[in-house]
């Protein structure tokens, strides 16, 4: 089959449903894992979260194996210290990236040739704990204009700016520590952009955001850094087990 290519101007965001993650499917999954995921898969307690793990290193290995000649059973996976995984460089796959986000009823996996890409997935109809939430993930002046919002608006404003900021954080690769507080991100007047209101070591203009709704339900922010030139982003619907 003809492999997709990965292109530096490109980041692919492949997004799979689970309502439609049938029992074969599931099973079909469970024999890609390797032991150590099929522990981590035994482990969890609830099944909604077992049933998202399952997914998502599913889609992370059938994906992955859109790119390469690899099955995606052979796939194998290193984390660094902060857990992010990545390919294991023993495979001798050069310039192939991804990272993966899940909640309830989706899955996502962003593909790109770039090292820092982060992404995060969640329903945007969650509306409760949000007022406790909103003033540790907002930043002031993000914080005053949710307070100003209509009740029914503020999930969508507070899950636009959380998503973002998450999958910026997933993208830093040195780790989870950065004061989520000290973002600050502006819609207007197309694409979001980032400003920094603390000591974020870092500058908030080599990033380019994407905030897409895949479904009625959910909400994903993509981050990542240009290879130096444009970049596009590029949504496509899959299924975890995918024959297409
Ligand atoms: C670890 C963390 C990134 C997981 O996020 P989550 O929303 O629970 O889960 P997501 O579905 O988005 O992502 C999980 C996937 O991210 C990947 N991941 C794990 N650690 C990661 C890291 N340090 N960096 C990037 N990706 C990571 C894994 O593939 C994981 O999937 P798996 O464990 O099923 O294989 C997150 O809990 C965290 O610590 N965030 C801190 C930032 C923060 O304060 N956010 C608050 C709101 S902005």
């Amino acid at each position: 089959m003809l492999k997709e290519t990965v292109d530096p101007a490109r980041i692919d965001l492949w997004y799979a449903r689970l309502d439609d993650f049938t029992a074969e499917d599931q099973a079909a999954c469970l024999r890609l894992l390797n032991e150590h995921e099929r522990r981590r898969h035994d482990a969890f307690k609830v099944q909604d979260a077992r049933l998202q793990y399952l997914a998502g290193r599913g889609l992370v290995r059938t994906t992955l194996s859109r790119y390469r000649n690899i099955a995606p059973a052979h796939w194998r996976f290193l984390a660094n210290r902060h857990d992010r995984p990545f390919v294991d460089p023993e495979l001798g796959i050069a310039g192939l990236h991804f990272n993966l986000s899940h909640t309830h009823g989706l899955v996502v996996c962003a593909v790109g040739a770039i090292e820092e890409i982060g992404v995060d997935v969640e329903r945007r109809d969650r509306d409760a704990g949000l007022d406790e939430l909103a003033p540790v993930v907002l930043a002031p002046a993000e914080l005053k204009r949710f307070a100003k919002l209509p009740r029914a608006a503020q999930p969508e404003f507070f899950f636009a700016h959380w998503t973002l900021k998450e999958a910026y954080v997933k993208a830093r690769v040195m780790g989870l520590s950065l004061p989520v507080q000290e973002i600050c991100l502006d819609f207007l007047p197309s694409s979001p952009t980032m400003s920094f209101t603390g000591a974020i070591e870092d500058d908030a203009t080599r990033w380019r955001l994407w905030t897409l709704r895949p479904t009625d339900e959910h909400l994903v922010g993509v981050a990542a850094v240009p290879a130096g030139g444009p970049l596009n982003l590029n949504a496509r619907q899959t299924r975890v087990i995918n024959e297409d």
